[in-house]
């Protein structure tokens, strides 16, 4: 399918962009391993989450999901069964790399395995540590999927992270609790905190030292009711598109965990107008509503301790960055070259299209501006956030857009379309199955 976008310059509302997609990745798994009902109110309905959903299901664990809400019922820790067939993680990394952490100390065989874009991400970022930790995994090339895994016993280690990733940390925390001593990991640079807080919510031990994380030995936990923010990575989008177009855009119960909004601290110091209102807690995780309007920033240069709190964001920083005089400068973020695709080069080759000053740095974005876009056909990469990044740039643009393969939108945000044609009214967006190149 592909999308048809027209120019908007004027958007408003007060929209709710769905559940996080990472915290409902965690809450599923530990709901899993919980002893009794969990249930996750305002879940992501993103296909990737559904993947983890369905790997879960395969090992035996039942799982209810309903309209607005799933509910699992826990299996305890030592409850999973061997799967009978491979567990198919589609296109995401964070059900291969977490699910990986939980089944390496289980007493079963099982294999992982995904699309043509997981098939080719590195996994030796959590074989090497798991093996450390007694696990015995098959892979090939000791980094790619499918990784077949044969359960055994685990012991604690002490592990320094070579990168920052909390894909990595939260499968070494996960298979921390299945070993018999302690775990310690330590982290080059600290990325989202997620499965931290929910080890919290759940009454998981374990302990905070600066960059380093203690894991003890589990023991059986109760589930719990868990109320899930709206994902920051998909408001993004709105965020930006606001900044350009909005009278008054609100995002309503928006995740705003300190670990994940280097967009807005971006933002916010390069002159945009964005508010942080009526801040509270959803179980452990800060939320508020998001209110944007619109003003043109500065360009900025983000780098180091920035880049894990808005990585997912950079494909849309980077359209926005065309539009502000100056240049912006991104760096330490070679980390976009192993996402669904090669973030950088797929971004740089696809703003170009539209007539942007962009150039590729080997870990980084160069970007000049202001430039006029004018709609072109251009392509996702079959990766969701590379489709959104363009449909916001469509937006932008001049003229008219089109932009191929968009079904991949549905891997973290399927509600996207419809939400827009929610601020931006009728007549900007259409899908459309018929355009050939
Ligand atoms: C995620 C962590 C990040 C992020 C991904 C989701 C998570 O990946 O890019 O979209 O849920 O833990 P890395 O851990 O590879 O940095």
């Amino acid at each position: 399918m592909n999308l048809i976008v027209n120019s908007c310059n004027k958007i408003s509302g007060k929209i709710s962009v769905g559940g996080d997609k990472s915290i409902t990745h965690r809450s599923l798994i530990l709901g899993a391993i919980a002893n009794g009902k969990t249930e996750i109110i305002n879940y992501s309905q993103a296909e990737d989450c559904f993947s983890t959903i369905k790997c879960l299901k395969a090992m035996g664990v039942e799982i209810n999901v309903e309209k607005n809400k799933v509910v699992i019922v826990g299996k305890g820790l030592k409850g999973l069964k061997e799967p009978e067939d491979v567990l198919d993680c589609g296109n995401s990394g964070t059900t291969m790399r977490l699910l990986a952490g939980l089944i390496s100390g289980q007493n079963f065989y099982s294999v992982l395995t995904g699309d043509d874009s997981l098939r080719k991400r590195p996994m030796g970022r959590i074989i090497e540590p798991l093996k450390l930790m007694g696990a015995r995994i098959e892979s090939r090339k000791d980094n790619f999927a499918p990784l077949s895994i044969s359960g055994n016993r685990l012991k604690g280690i002490e592990y320094k992270m070579p990168v920052a990733s909390a894909q990595v940390k939260s499968s070494l925390m996960i298979a921390g609790l299945y070993a018999d001593s302690e775990t310690i990991i330590e982290e080059p640079i600290r990325s989202r905190d997620h499965t931290e807080r929910l080890f919290k919510f759940f009454g998981i031990k374990f302990k905070r030292k600066n960059n380093k994380i203690v894991v003890l030995p589990a023991k059986e936990f109760s589930g719990k009711i868990i109320k899930i923010p709206n994902d920051i990575s998909s408001a993004a989008f709105f965020l930006i598109l606001g900044i350009f177009a909005a009278d008054k855009l609100i995002l309503k119960d928006t995740g705003i965990n300190p670990l994940r909004i280097g967009i807005i601290q971006v933002l916010k110091d390069s002159g945009a107008k964005i508010a942080l209102e009526n801040q509270r807690n959803f179980c452990n995780e800060p939320i508020a509503d998001i209110v944007v309007k619109k003003k043109t920033p500065k360009p900025f240069i983000i780098s180091g301790l920035l880049i894990p709190r808005l990585i997912d964001e950079i494909p849309v920083l980077a359209v926005l960055a065309t539009q502000l005089e100056g240049r912006t400068i991104i760096k330490d973020a070679k980390e976009l070259r192993v996402k669904e695709t090669d973030r950088i080069k797929a971004i740089v080759s696809e703003l170009k299209k539209f007539g942007a000053d962009i150039k590729e740095i080997e870990d980084g974005l160069i970007i000049d501006g202001p430039t006029e876009l004018t709609g072109t056909v251009c392509d996702s990469y079959k990766d969701h956030r590379i489709a959104m990044a363009l449909t916001i740039a469509g937006l932008i643009a001049k003229g008219r857009t089109i932009i191929k393969d968009i079904n991949c939108i549905s891997i973290s945000f399927p509600d996207f379309i419809n939400t827009l044609k929610e601020v931006c009214g009728e007549g900007y967006l259409q899908l459309d199955d018929t355009f050939v190149n």
